[in-house]
């Protein structure tokens, strides 16, 4: 077993009825308080997205989360980001795609030239649930005309099964 996979599942830290009850909240953020840790992570990220996709061409990260993971990673690897985000935050002509969360709905935006048609993208965002997100995400970068070659997450809830909503790889580095 990776010692850092072991570190980085301690340090996550978990709020039972948050935000409502009968959710266990995962929360990302003990590990980004937590230098060493949160390296460890962005150097599995790296490694593992250099082994799965090599000719990565571009990140797509999530809001907000999947930001914070998905711009040191870009810089990491030399590729550009581009964000996805919620409804009414992007400037300029915009693809959209609705979508269910484990908690609520919502809609994604990204900027229409964002991704060139035919370019090797790879999601990143801290969390896999029920899937709603990642999968409205992977719509929405084909739509652009992008190529979705893996979806990264930190964490996936195993028992939500958001998995089996993806029509794309998904690599999961923790997994409750
Ligand atoms: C959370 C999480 C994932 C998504 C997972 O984001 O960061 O993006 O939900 O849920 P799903 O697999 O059931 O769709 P949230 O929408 O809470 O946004 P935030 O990162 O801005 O807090
Ligand atoms: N943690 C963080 N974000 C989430 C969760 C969670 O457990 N479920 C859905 N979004």
């Amino acid at each position: 077993a990776d010692k850092r996979v072991e570190c980085i599942t301690k340090k996550i830290a978990s709020y039972p009825d948050f935000p409502k009850p009968g959710i266990v909240f995962k929360d990302i953020f003990s590990v980004l308080a937590d230098p060493p840790v949160f390296k460890d992570l962005m150097v599995i990220f790296e490694e593992r997205i250099r082994a799965i996709c090599p000719d990565v061409e571009i990140i797509v990260g999530l809001e907000s989360r999947g930001f914070l993971l998905g711009t040191p990673l870009a810089l990491a690897l030399g590729v550009p980001f581009v964000p996805v985000r919620k409804k009414g935050k992007l400037p300029g002509e915009l693809k959209q795609v609705s979508y269910k969360l484990e908690y609520g709905t919502d809609v994604f935006e990204a900027q229409a030239n964002s991704v060139k048609p035919g370019q090797k993208v790879v999601i990143v965002d801290d969390l896999l649930a029920t899937g709603g997100t990642m999968k409205a995400a992977c719509d929405l970068v084909t739509s652009l005309g992008g190529a979705v070659a893996v979806c990264f997450v930190c964490i996936e809830l195993v028992d939500l099964k958001g998995r089996e909503q993806l029509t794309k790889p998904c690599d999961a580095i923790v997994k409750f």
